[in-house]
């Protein structure tokens, strides 16, 4: 009897420790929300120090986080960069780097993409039993063989949804608004009639034939008539509005072309209905900004609300967005049992500019920017992580961090273990961040430009020293200039960089904007930290394992791995309907919106290339 309500009582006692086991389990396993900002520059946040800017969503998750002032992209361009978040990794060593000027995914006829036997953190977190979301940008890569096989899809990679753009926003993929409604229209018509008036010229050739010999004239005019027909088709194929400025749901192809304008309020519908139906977690989302990439398609609302420009106006319409996510966090109930990270995939473009406008990103006292592979402007972005009771509110901490960190970092707060079989270069940012410790754990990094190492970041253990040895840098162009405005990139390699034997050496706890070199004679620790660093990079590449670069060579666009939505040829679909916005309205929006933004000389500069889009679009 005794022995049996012993029993019984420890069985009740199991239950209620099981029970509790598994609450804590979920407890420890909290939602995590990743939201990544295309080009945004460090110098174009309030937070980090920006008084003409408003951004007041981005500045209440510094005040109630913790804010990173040493938060540094392993690549300074888009696919490299976010393949080394995705993955935790250097870029080098999944392949993503190229020995070319072209270093991104520029077209969704590219074959290339990140390799599928790289893990990114969604796929850590899908095992976990974590949800896995992606809306926005994607640009690792879509098809491999034929237009819809999707192997470098997000599917492949633990997303279990993804809204978006499997490419990037580029500049065709907001046209010249008078040129709109006629497009979708027109390359409809144009082929139809021009096939059918084919079909009808052979048929009658065919039978004049048998009656009379055939004029040279009007085979001259045939033969004038195919050649024309194949340029418009050519050229339609051609263009990348309609091949690849398209967004996806999952598998699906929603729009072709894309309405930029309007893409990121769908992303944040998209969002917070994602966050509503996982709301009893664990998800993951990575929300994945198509902005504050040009060419910065911004709605009526925004335009002309900052100080800045079109430019300005698009952050601020960015900010807004990023608002509606963490309102829907909060009433979900979801904001003290989420971490949210922000940032940006690398620095502001300096060289996107229209005459006088500047319509890339401000690096504030950083030198350079988007491209450079060194200069600390290309490389030094915000972060921001915010997890209300688990993280300090409002603190600051300048040690270097890097992108890479956040895979290891959520990868311990799901229970996942990284993987084993690899080197992943991303160190867990808990201990750093939560205070257990003062010091990062990132006492070198690597700044790549391409397959091409720049320069080397060095914080020694002991010291409160940032060394940065630069082997490369790029050659500014105009002389005088303070980035490459004659090439809209700055190169890694060739004719246009400039190699330093021996480096070129700052200190940046001293110089942050390295404007300075340090020398031989007046510098004691000169020689110690060129060697140092020296035997570093020579560990570094012992460590990287040759790999097929992904980027490298000629990639030419395949032309029959474009996606179709419809049946090919006639790719145009717009599956989002009245969903979100009324297509009239947002004809009308986006042409207000075009027309305000523009001063009149940008206008003039816009009618000077309408020819351009006319050739391109058809
Ligand atoms: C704020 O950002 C804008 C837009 O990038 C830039 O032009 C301006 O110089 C910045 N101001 C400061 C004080 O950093
Ligand atoms: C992935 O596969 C490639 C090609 O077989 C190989 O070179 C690379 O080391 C693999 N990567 C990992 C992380 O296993
Ligand atoms: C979309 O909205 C327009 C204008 O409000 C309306 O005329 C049209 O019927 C709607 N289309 C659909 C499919 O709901």
């Amino acid at each position: 009897m005794k022995l049996r309500s012993l029993l019984t009582s420890l069985s009740w006692m199991c239950l209620f420790l099981n029970t509790c086991q598994s609450r804590e389990a979920n407890d420890d396993k909290p939602n995590v929300v990743l939201i990544m900002v295309d080009d945004l520059g460090i110098g174009d946040l309030g937070c980090y120090g920006n008084g003409t800017m408003r951004t007041p969503h981005v500045d209440r998750l510094a005040r109630e986080g913790v804010r990173l002032t040493q938060n540094i992209a392993a690549a300074s361009m888009c696919t490299p960069s976010r393949s080394a978040f995705l993955t935790g990794r250097y870029p080098v060593r999944s392949g993503m780097v190229s020995d070319t000027e072209v270093r991104v995914i520029t077209t969704l006829g590219d074959c290339s993409g990140l390799p599928l036997n790289e893990t990114t953190f969604a796929a850590l977190l899908k095992k976990q039993g974590y949800t896995t979301g992606l809306m926005g940008k994607w640009h690792q890569g879509l098809n491999c063989q034929s237009r819809s096989d999707h192997c470098h899809h997000p599917h492949n990679y633990g997303f279990d949804y993804f809204y978006g753009m499997p490419l990037s926003l580029t500049e065709p993929c907001w046209p010249d608004p008078s040129r709109d409604t006629e497009l979708a229209i027109e390359s409809k018509i144009w082929l139809c009639v021009q096939l059918v008036a084919i079909a009808v010229l052979t048929f009658t050739i065919g039978k004049l034939s048998c009656w009379v010999s055939v004029p040279w004239s009007l085979i001259l005019s045939m033969v004038l008539f195919i050649f024309l027909l194949s340029y418009f088709w050519f050229s339609s194929y051609t263009s990348p509005l309609y091949w690849d400025c398209l967004l996806m749901r999952d598998h699906e192809i929603t729009e072709q072309p894309m309405k930029a304008e309007r893409a990121g309020s769908i992303m944040v519908k998209e969002a917070v209905s994602f966050l509503e139906r996982n709301r009893k977690g664990p998800f993951l989302l990575f929300f994945s900004f198509l902005h504050v990439h040009t060419p910065l398609p911004t709605t009526t609302e925004f335009i002309g609300t900052s100080k800045h420009g079109l430019y300005g106006d698009h952050v601020q319409e960015m900010d807004s967005m990023l608002g509606k996510i963490l309102d829907a966090l909060d009433d979900f109930g979801l904001r003290d049992h989420t971490l949210v990270y922000f940032t940006s995939d690398h620095g502001g473009h300096l060289e996107a500019r229209l005459g006088h406008a500047q319509l890339g990103g401000w690096n504030g006292i950083y030198k350079g920017g988007k491209g450079m592979g060194g200069w600390e402007g290309g490389i030094r972005v915000p972060g921001l992580v915010r997890w209300p009771g688990k993280l300090p509110a409002g603190k600051v901490i300048e040690e270097p961090t890097s992108l890479m960190d956040i895979l290891p970092t959520v990868a311990a707060l799901a229970g996942a273990t990284v993987p084993q079989d690899r080197v992943i270069d991303g160190r867990d940012l808990m201990p750093l961040l939560r205070g257990d410790t003062q010091r990062s754990e990132h006492e070198f990094l690597f700044h790549y430009c391409g397959v091409y190492l720049h320069a080397v970041r060095w914080h020694p253990k002991d010291s409160e020293a940032v060394w940065k040895a630069h082997y490369v840098t790029p050659v500014f162009q105009p002389p005088g200039a303070l980035a490459c405005y004659e090439t809209i990139f700055c190169q890694c390699s060739g004719k246009l960089v400039t190699s330093h034997n021996p480096p070129l050496l700052f200190d940046l706890s001293r110089d942050p904007s390295e404007s300075t070199p340090l020398m031989r004679d007046t510098e004691p620790l000169y020689d110690l930290v060129i060697r140092t660093v020296a035997a570093a990079v020579k560990r570094h590449k012992e460590s990287i394992k040759p790999i097929h670069q992904q980027l490298s060579g000629s990639r030419e666009g395949k032309v029959w791995l474009k996606p179709c939505c419809g049946v090919f040829p006639f790719c145009l679909c717009d599956k989002e309907g009245n969903s979100s916005a009324t297509s009239s309205s947002w004809e009308g929006t986006m042409e207000s919106g075009r027309r305000n933004a523009l001063s009149d000389t940008q206008g003039m500069n816009l009618r000077v290339n309408k020819l351009h889009y006319h050739l391109q679009l058809l």
